[in-house]
Parts: structure tokens; C-alpha cells; sequence
């Protein structure tokens, strides 16, 4: 991907108008309160795995959420408030790094980790209003340690406490929608024990013309599972239901966890990987912090065969799951395209 400048230098300027790669020609932007949104179904993660049998409530909830929202929030996830604190205080502590600073930790010509913007391929391509630092976090022989050891040593503490919760809650939610599926937990395990995840740091500066930018376009995510913290209660995700946006508002303590590609792929079409995008305000900043979980590196990615067995034709093509992430990092962000590609 092509190295583009710093979001957050440039709205320091005292500026009136964004810069002409900034404009996105969208119909439809709406304001985040124009249309208030029913709000996202809430599952209780330590009920979900206290339950024994799987008639219950809260799987019920998880399967109606994941097959017709492809979104919901997860409260009494376990973890820490500590750890929720700490390691907000050291990202939002990243992004107030001196320049100096940043330039050593940003991407590179032909590696997309670290301080930067994903996705841009081609100089007339629109940009999105925020900055980002991306890193691969799992598992431990794909890290880039260089780039590791490089980061405030109490961030890297943090970060990799986080990481294991994520997983850990990665992990527990994963099985419980193979539950609910019918999946074969052996197949289920074997996809996902050793997954492939990152985690992407985002900070959406004010924008002097919030209507005519975009913080983060339009996508749905490539991975399985994204566990979204929202580090500050400004809202700016909103996702497609039913052909409209719709905004997402933090709720305190909440994490937003949302089906990616490659579970609607597994799943052969049942759970929906929705498209989501960010919008940006004139007023406040934004920071969040997406964590991608997927199936692990030297598995065939294509519909789970324990379901194809219960749900007849196979919807998706099957590749190695290398192949399927070289692919997705070469292109733009553009809706749900990529996962058209797969659609057999
Ligand atoms: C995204 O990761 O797709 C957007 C996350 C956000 O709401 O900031
Ligand atoms: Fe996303």
C-alpha cells in the first residue's frame, strides 16, 4: 500500500476546508442523530457460558444477532476494568507521540504494520479522515518483533494482555456460534486454536467538513470475528441495516463484536458480515480499537464441512487462508466486494 501523511497533523492546522483526497462523493450522509437506531442486541457473555443446555435464551440471542444483525455488543465479558483503563490511557498516549516519534514507528513501502492508513493503493484514491496503527499481534512467530520492540515498553505490556483477553473472548464466542450452528466442535477448534489475529488502533480527528469526509469507508471486515473497544463515548460507527446507516452509540463498558467474512464464509452464508463505516464530527475526536480474530494460518478457509452437510450447496470458494489475507491487504476498501469474490 502507497504511505500516506498524518491525519492528525494535518486537522492541527488551522484549516476551514479538507484537502481535495478527502472528499468522498456519498449520497447518503447522514447526521449520527438523524435516525435514532434500535439499539444494537446485548449478550451477556457470562450467562451465554454458564448456560448447559443449548435451548437457552442468551445462544438464542447470539444466533438471531449474528444471522440478521451481524452486530451486537458484549457486557460481563470478564474483563478486567484495569486492563480496559491502562491500555486506553497507553494508546491514547501513542497517538499524542511527538511526529518524531510516529515516523519511526510508520508503515513502510511493502509492509502495512504500524502508523499509517491500510487500503491505499493507486495516488487519486480518496482518504479517510483518521490515522491508524496496525499490528499483527498472533501468532507469536508471524509478529514483526522488530516493530514490538520499537513501542513504549508499558503499551507493549498492555498490548499483550489485551490481546490474550480478545482471544480468550475471540475464542468463547466463536464456539458458542458453532454450538448454535451445529458445527462439529473438532472442526471448530481446528479453524480457530491457533487464529491469526491483529489489532488496528484508530484515532478520527475533528474535521472541519465532517459531512464531506469519511473516517473509515464503507467495508465489512475480512476476518471472522472484530471485538471493537470504543475508547471514548463519541459515536461514529455506523453500520448498513436494512439499505440505511445507522449509528452505533458507545455504551460504557460495552465491547461491539461484529461477524466478519470469513464467518460468513464458514458458516456458508447463515451469519451475516455487514457492511460498517466510520463518519467523523466537527467538535470531537474519535478513538477506537478494532481486534481481528481468524481461522489459523495453514487452513483452508471455505464453508465449515460438518454444516455444508446439514445446508446443502457450498456458497463460497475454497483457498489457503494466506491467499485469501494477500488478497484482501492488495485491494481498496469497497463495500463487500471481496467477499463477492469468494461467492462461488
Ligand atoms: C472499523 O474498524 O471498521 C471502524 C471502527 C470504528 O468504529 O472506529
Ligand atoms: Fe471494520
Amino acid at each position: 500500500s502507497l504511505i500516506v501523511p498524518s491525519v492528525q497533523e494535518l486537522a492541527k492546522q488551522p484549516i476551514t476546508k479538507i484537502p481535495h483526497r478527502y472528499v468522498h462523493h456519498d449520497d447518503h450522509h447522514p447526521a449520527p442523530d438523524d435516525d435514532p437506531l434500535p439499539s444494537l442486541p446485548v449478550i451477556d457473555l457470562h450467562s451465554l457460558l454458564a448456560q448447559a443446555s443449548d435451548s437457552c435464551s442468551e445462544l438464542n440471542k447470539l444466533h438471531t444477532a449474528s444471522t440478521h444483525w451481524g452486530f451486537f455488543q458484549v457486557i460481563n465479558h470478564g474483563i478486567s476494568e484495569s486492563l480496559l483503563e491502562d491500555f486506553k490511557r497507553e494508546v491514547l498516549n501513542m497517538f499524542k507521540l511527538p511526529m518524531e516519534d510516529k515516523l519511526k514507528l510508520w508503515q513502510e513501502e511493502d509492509n502495512h504494520e504500524g502508523f499509517g492508513q491500510l487500503f491505499v493503493v493507486s495516488e487519486e484514491q480518496k482518504l479517510d479522515w483518521s490515522d491508524m496503527f496496525y499490528i499483527t499481534t498472533l501468532p507469536h512467530n508471524i509478529r514483526q518483533s522488530q516493530l514490538f520492540q520499537k513501542l513504549p515498553l508499558i503499551l507493549r505490556e498492555k498490548l499483550e494482555a489485551y490481546s490474550m483477553e480478545m482471544k480468550r473472548v475471540a475464542m468463547a464466542i466463536l464456539g458458542q456460534m458453532g454450538k448454535a450452528l451445529g458445527m462439529d466442535i473438532e472442526e471448530m477448534s481446528e479453524l480457530f486454536q491457533d487464529g491469526f489475529q491483529s489489532v488496528r488502533m484508530n484515532y478520527y480527528p475533528p474535521c472541519p467538513q465532517p459531512d464531506m469526509a469519511l473516517g473509515f469507508s464503507p467495508h465489512s471486515d475480512a476476518d471472522a470475528l472484530t471485538i471493537l473497544y470504543q475508547l471514548n463515548d463519541t459515536a461514529g460507527l455506523q453500520i448498513r441495516k436494512d439499505g440505511k446507516w445507522v449509528t452505533v452509540k458507545p455504551q460504557p463498558g460495552a465491547l461491539v463484536v461484529n461477524v466478519g467474512d470469513i464467518m460468513e464464509i464458514v458458516t456458508n452464508g447463515v451469519y451475516k458480515s455487514v457492511e460498517h463505516r466510520a463518519i467523523v464530527n466537527s467538535n470531537n475526536e474519535r478513538m477506537s480499537v478494532a481486534t481481528f480474530y481468524s481461522s489459523s494460518m495453514g487452513t483452508e478457509l471455505g464453508p465449515a464441512r460438518s454444516l455444508v452437510a446439514q445446508h446443502g450447496a457450498t456458497k463460497f470458494r475454497r483457498v489457503p487462508l494466506e491467499t485469501y489475507l494477500k488478497e484482501f491487504f492488495a485491494r481498496k476498501l469497497d463495500g463487500k466486494s471481496y467477499l463477492d469474490f469468494m461467492k462461488l
